[in-house]
């Protein structure tokens, strides 16, 4: 009989500071995520400096939070996997370098983990992966379509060419006056307004599996402007339904033309932005008419940053051998398809 894998996961990148346990790379033992949201509100986003300073002081305490709600010790890990990149290289050095001190002293061996790999695999905490999949991968920082034939290979076959989804969604929020993280909020209002005011979708090039959201988040910003400037009122509600509109009917089209193309069996939805109301519907709606392809959305708990997912796809690497030495760094701007 196999030995049960126990892999501990530490995630520090951006704003929340985050360390779980994983049993064979599917099953959660104890998850516990310190947020720090409530400490860049007033700044309108996440201030870098303030971020590393929080993830100082919170990382011990969630780690043996982690420990005792799994009654463990490091005796009972394999392996301790961290997020090394890519995110704010302050946040990640405070995750790489407990990992490393970690390490050194239970003598475990330690994982680096790309962030993005970590929220595709979210989605194994839920469900087993049937290979070849695409995973539909939209965060504050990323935008793309991975496709992948094996566990731990990522390919990518189309990403945004300016702002991330979350990124828009952020920016539009704080041109509406709402708090950061604008996501929640937007997506709240879009559900209370109509599609109203005309927006432009960014197909791009044809077969282009690409997104751009810039366009579309200046489009919403000049609608307001001119509207003030004109004295007319513009329901903020109509404006964030329109604009939701617009970001879910193309990552929506461009995702189900991508997975009949490359003949899927099953479609992952990973970031944070995944936790929007409307991009699941949509999304489910569009896939309860594709056939032989599954569709898989994570909880929302498991959606915005986590250190499950780190574990997650830790155990991957564990059970490649892929293993990282003590000189491993944190890398701001890790490419997912050399890892
Ligand atoms: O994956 P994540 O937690 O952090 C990154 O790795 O970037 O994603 C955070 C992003 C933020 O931009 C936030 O506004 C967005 O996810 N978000 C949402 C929703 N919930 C969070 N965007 C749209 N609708 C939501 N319900
Ligand atoms: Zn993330």
């Amino acid at each position: 009989m196999k030995k049960d894998i126990y892999i501990l996961g530490l995630e520090t990148s951006c704003d929340e500071t985050a360390a779980a346990i994983i049993k064979n790379g599917r099953e959660i033992v104890s998850n516990v995520v310190a947020s720090q949201i409530e400490s860049h509100k007033r700044f309108g986003g996440v201030v870098p400096e303030i971020a590393s300073r929080h993830h100082v002081e919170q990382i011990t305490l969630v780690l043996e939070e982690t420990l005792k709600q799994a009654s463990m010790t490091f005796e009972d890990l394999n392996a301790i996997a961290v997020t090394k990149g890519p995110g704010l290289v302050g946040s990640l050095l405070i995750g790489v370098n407990t990992a490393k001190a970690l390490a050194f002293a239970h003598q475990l061996p330690v994982i680096g983990v790309h962030h993005i790999a970590g929220h595709i695999y979210a989605n194994r905490l839920i469900e087993e992966f049937t290979f070849p999949l695409l995973s539909l991968v939209v965060s504050g920082g990323h935008t793309e379509l991975v496709l992948m034939k094996e566990h731990g290979k990522f390919e990518v076959i189309g990403e945004t060419r300016d702002d991330a989804a979350g990124e828009a969604y952020d920016k539009v929020a704080r041109t509406l006056g709402l708090p950061y993280p604008g996501g929640p909020h937007i997506d709240r209002l879009a559900h209370e307004g109509e599609a109203t005011v005309d927006l432009p979708r960014a197909w791009l090039e044809e077969g282009s599996y690409d997104f751009s959201f810039s366009g579309l988040k200046s489009a919403v910003i000049n609608t307001l402007h001119n509207a003030k400037q004109r004295g007319i009122e513009i329901q903020p509600e109509n404006l964030a339904a329109s604009f939701q509109q617009s970001v879910i009917e193309v990552l929506t089209v461009k995702t189900v033309k991508a997975a009949k193309e490359f003949g899927v069996k099953q479609v992952l939805l990973a970031g944070g932005v995944a936790a929007n109301k409307g991009l699941r519907t949509s999304l489910e709606a569009a896939f309860s008419e594709t056939e032989g392809v599954q569709l898989i959305i994570p909880p929302l708990s498991l959606c915005t940053d986590n250190a499950a997912m780190i574990g997650a796809a830790g155990t991957i690497l564990y059970e490649k051998g892929i293993f990282e030495d003590l000189a491993m760094n944190g890398y701001p701007s890790l490419d997912i398809e050399q890892g």
